[in-house]
């Protein structure tokens, strides 16, 4: 009986203090002092804007939770945008509107240096502070890079690869671009590696533009016009995916041995099952955000790294645990893993 009277009573205090809170709504005048308050702090809160490669693509999205996640901490108002299909001119075009408009920081790529590095120089003159992530401009003013050592990242490909097939191999690549730095890097670093074994080839190279569309039809050309070809390497997310479903569908798995990048659930599905070998996996998060982080630093006046490493790893099915693992640990974000 007590009790039951304590619930009701407990149960009416809550329900008067709430009525009194809606009546007190309700009877304040349309533009109360409140939601102006509100609305002050929310246009005087730093605007930043994140262009991804592409506006739709799975690895930009986790980039852009990273940067999110980041801005709703540091009170960072942060737009995401981007070209529907990737495209640099597409990408200079929404860079230049973000410099225009009077933002208070950009993160972006710097896809090719001598395109971006005039508009990255641009903002920065303009007081607006440019952070590259993913793909460096480092001839350009902008004040950090945050990403990965593409160079390095496809030298480590090229060694897993060597390892995986005794230095023996035919190999086809389909890369993101022949035109953006990071993908020239990362099949660089790869061909500079397979340089020590000599049983090692490349007979191929094609561009998906980073379309999973396109790196089917890649990875279908490269095996119908060099059916002697042994590994197909895809050097952006979404390409070594694309290459295993048609290994699949010709019935080639076990012959042709696929190595791809990042760790996108369907390749981690893949590894899973024994149709990709392995994948050099980065940590898009992580750029997200360090890169709103070492904005708001640069900011408020503190020095900032010029450049943050935010490392890689090859992940095989005997170390897919480990990387889950690591993840779950990191409660998703990648940050923990990196010291700027
Ligand atoms: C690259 C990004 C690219 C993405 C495309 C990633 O591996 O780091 O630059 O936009 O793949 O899917």
């Amino acid at each position: 009986m007590r009790s039951w009277f304590n619930g009701l009573g407990a149960g009416l205090v809550v329900t008067a203090l709430l009525a009194g809170a809606v009546l007190a709504r309700w009877s304040r005048p349309a533009s109360t002092p409140s939601l102006a308050a509100e609305m002050e702090r929310l246009t005087r809160q730093p605007h930043f804007v994140l262009i991804a490669e592409e506006y739709g693509n799975p690895y930009w999205d986790l980039v852009r939770r990273g940067a999110l996640a980041e801005a709703q901490r540091r009170g960072v108002t942060l737009e995401f945008t981007g070209p529907g299909r990737a495209g640099i001119q597409e990408h200079l075009r929404l860079l230049d509107r973000a410099i225009v408009s009077g933002v208070n920081g950009i993160l972006t790529q710097g896809l090719s240096e001598a395109e971006f590095k005039p508009l990255i120089d641009k903002a920065v003159s303009r007081g607006i502070p440019v952070i590259t992530v993913d793909t460096d401009a480092p001839g350009s003013r902008r004040i950090s890079y945050v990403g990965t050592d593409n160079y390095a990242s496809g030298r480590l490909a090229g060694q897993e690869m060597i390892r995986a097939t005794g230095g023996r191999a035919r190999v086809g690549i389909i890369t993101g671009s022949f035109q953006s730095a990071n993908e020239v890097q990362r099949v660089q670093g790869f061909r500079d590696a397979i340089r020590s074994a000599p049983g090692m080839q490349v007979v191929a190279v094609e561009s998906s533009d980073i379309s999973r569309l396109v790196a089917a039809e890649k990875a279908g050309q490269i095996l119908t016009q060099h059916p002697d070809v042994t590994v197909l390497f895809g050097t952006s997310a979404l390409d070594a995916m694309a290459a295993a479903q048609v290994v699949l569908e010709r019935g080639l798995q076990g012959r042709v041995l696929i190595v791809g990048y990042d760790d996108l659930p369907q390749t981690l599905d893949y590894i899973r099952q024994g149709v990709i070998y392995g994948s050099v996996v980065q940590n898009p998060r992580a750029m997200g955000e360090l890169g709103v982080a070492l904005l708001v630093s640069y900011r408020e006046g503190r020095s900032v790294p010029p450049v943050v490493d935010t490392g890689v790893w090859f992940v095989t099915t005997a170390t897919l645990k480990d990387l889950e693992a690591r993840r779950e640990q990191e409660g998703g974000l990648g940050r923990a893993a990196v010291t700027p």
